[in-house]
């Protein structure tokens, strides 16, 4: 049965690739009658912090395990001593009752110089160090007298200093206070490291021991490395789901991710220990752990900064069902239940109610215009829709514009997918989450999924997608021309749907090189380097050439879906005044097409064609070759009626075309 189901699957692509070359393929768009609205959130982003997407990535935090919560507290630390003498570094906790981040180091030293006593942090895989930027040193001290200078280096593989100051704690007592200086790098490395070292006499405490560069997004101190965050910006994203995923449940309910305890002070966010961290044993990264220096107000400000709908995602008192599969009972839920209430006003209340106070504190007088809400990440079964039913009951009931997005599980079909899918809509859910990590013939023989799908009631979040070129959590995907080329043929079929189709991410969306424990991934990133993957080209044209309107595209009468190894869609958009077609050539033939502007419009005679083509499917991007395929412009010209062009083998098109104003 196995090897017939193989040999169906091989025939079904060696169809979808078979070459058509010498006829002349004719396609109709309808240019008058748009069929349905396309949402500005139509293309968006998934954000978790899985392959040290976070905490290592857009974090810009260069000491890992600032504060020293991490289950070892000198993970990350290593200790220098000349002689060595016992107690001169100790951990200790602050007294109290649950306190978020208690351990501290304590430092004693004698009459220390050069070479006796150091701490050096290794960072989150080495720190990338750029030359000639500033950055800024802090941490959080006490001592009852003064007598401690601290020598901060940055040092290379090559053990040089390649920038360097002296702080020089000034206050005394039994209060912490906190002290920062800011220094320039003298060279680039991309694995540094930053060592302390100790001079004089007398006891100080340390904690929050930090580091970040001064070029972070918009100059945010503490903030976000602006590289990988203007590769988001720069996709003109209509939403960024966050926090995830899986993080959001959690391996138990402990673990899950809770978002009260990511607003305020830095030093007031409880760490946590990632899910990542022990979740597959074949990519163990004992190193991950989350400080929350990224919590939810700096993802909301993220989304409002790249004009994003933000799409919180919170638990619904179900651990990961992959995991604990641990309940909050159903009489014990409330708590969870006045999260997700008590979000909403921290997103849009009044600054005179409670959350939105904090808000209002944290510097965001203004509502962040929250819209939309996840309950739950991939939960599935009767004890969900149990839960998410006193969620939407409590949400609806004081929020009813707010927009519930329901989980359908793991898998786009089965009994589990078609349970949730006809329970959920019997409930009116407003979007189903559905996902797909599957092979790319998969993507290519679903493009036409959402044809049938009922106009009415409940709309798609296509919530987390991606082509595997080997198969799902396997270290051997990578992010081929393939894999891409599938997807953009999948998306025309989410475009021809806009009428159910309302939200799409592929997912994960960031992966550090040296890192990572899930792969493919959108965007790699090094110390210093990011680049955007063949997938991640496909996802920014089709953000970026969007349209306001979708327009039907067809072939004799069909929807161009896989004939002739086409895929296609079409749309206006309505402020620039332009008609954008995109089309997908997945066979390793050029393709002559003739596309007839059907209806009323005229058109100028020249358009724009922007295209990623190569032909070699197994073609990938990489931090050496970061644009190998990514979009080449190009003029094409345009007949009264019609659009004559060719298209590359293995190629993903978009032609824009300006309408012409109606002569009066
Ligand atoms: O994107 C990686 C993981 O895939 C997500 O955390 C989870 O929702 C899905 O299983």
């Amino acid at each position: 049965m196995r090897f017939f189901k193989h040999l169906l699957t091989s025939f079904l692509i060696v169809s979808c690739f078979v070459s058509n070359a010498q006829n002349k393929i004719v396609l109709s768009v309808q240019t008058d009658k748009p069929i349905a609205d396309i949402q500005p959130t139509m293309w968006g982003i998934f954000f978790e912090d899985i392959n040290m997407g976070a905490d290592g990535g857009i974090y810009a935090e260069l000491v890992k395990n600032r504060s020293f919560e991490f289950i070892k507290p000198l993970m990350g630390w290593k200790i220098d001593q000349q002689p060595f003498k016992e107690g001169a570094i100790t951990v200790l906790a602050k007294q109290g009752v649950n306190l978020p981040n208690p351990r501290f180091l304590q430092v004693k030293t004698n009459n220390a110089i050069k070479g006796n006593l150091s701490i050096t942090n290794e960072g989150f895989r080495g720190m990338g160090i750029k030359n000639g930027l500033a950055y800024d040193f802090s941490l959080h001290y006490r001592q009852p007298k003064t007598g401690v200078k601290l020598h901060i280096e940055l040092i290379n593989t090559a053990k040089e200093i390649i920038g360097s100051t002296i702080l020089i704690p000034n206050e005394t007592g039994t209060e912490w206070h906190k002290q920062a200086i800011r220094f320039k790098a003298t060279a680039t490395a991309l694995k540094a490291q930053l060592r302390i070292w100790f001079e004089g006499s007398g006891t100080i405490d340390l904690d929050m021991i930090s580091l970040f560069p001064t070029d972070t997004w918009k100059n945010r101190p503490g903030g976000m490395r602006a590289d990988m965050i203007q590769l988001l910006a720069d996709m003109k994203p209509g939403f960024i789901r966050f926090p995830g995923g899986c993080i959001v449940e959690g391996f138990d309910l402990a673990n899950r991710y809770q978002w009260k305890k990511t607003i305020g002070p830095i030093e007031e966010r409880e760490l946590k220990i990632n899910r990542w961290n022990i979740e597959f044993a074949h990519r163990p990264t004992p190193d991950y752990f989350q400080t929350f220096g990224l919590g939810f107000f700096e993802y909301f400000q993220l989304a409002e900064d790249i004009g994003a709908e933000p799409l919180p995602i919170i638990s619904c008192g179900m651990a990961c069902q992959f995991n604990s599969a641990e309940l909050a009972p159903l009489d014990q839920i409330d708590p969870f239940v006045q999260d997700a209430l008590d979000l909403i006003e921290f997103a849009n209340g009044k600054i005179t109610s409670k959350w939105g106070k904090i808000r209002n504190d944290m510097g965001h007088p203004a509502p962040f215009n929250l819209k939309m809400l996840g309950v739950g990440n991939e939960n599935w079964g009767p004890q969900y829709l149990e839960r998410l039913a006193v969620f939407q009951k409590a949400i609806k009931g004081k929020y009813p514009q707010i927009k519930i997005v329901n989980s359908s599980g793991t898998d786009p079909d089965g009994a589990r997918f078609d349970s949730l899918n006809v329970a959920l809509r019997k409930m009116n859910a407003d979007f189903i989450d559905e996902h797909y990590y599957r092979k790319p013939e998969w993507f290519l023989q679903n493009a036409n999924r959402y044809d049938h799908y009922p106009r009415n009631g409940s709309k798609i979040f296509a919530g987390e997608y991606a082509a595997q070129s080997d198969k799902t959590v396997s270290v051997n995907n990578k992010n081929t021309w393939l894999t891409a080329l599938s997807e953009a043929a999948f998306m025309t079929g989410l475009e021809r749907n806009a009428a159910v189709v309302q939200l799409a991410s592929y997912a994960p969306l960031f992966a550090h090189i040296d890192a990572w424990q899930w792969s493919p991934d959108l965007i790699w990133v090094n110390n210093l380097q990011s680049y955007g993957t063949t997938d991640y080209y496909v996802q920014k044209l089709f953000a970026t050439n969007k349209g306001h309107k979708e327009l039907s595209i067809m072939q004799n009468n069909a929807v161009v879906s896989g004939q002739d190894s086409l895929f296609a869609a079409a749309s206006i958009d309505e402020i620039t005044q332009e008609l954008i077609v995109k089309l997908v050539n997945v066979s390793n033939v050029k393709k002559s097409i003739n596309i007839s502007l059907d209806g009323s419009k005229s058109f100028a005679s020249q358009g724009k064609l922007l295209q990623l083509q190569n032909d070699n499917l197994q073609q990938t991007n990489s931090f050496e070759q970061p644009f190998l395929i990514s979009p080449k412009e190009s003029a094409i010209e345009i007949g009264t009626k019609n659009i004559d062009c060719a298209l590359s083998p293995y190629s993903f098109s978009i032609i824009r075309i300006k309408i012409l104003a109606k002569k009066q």
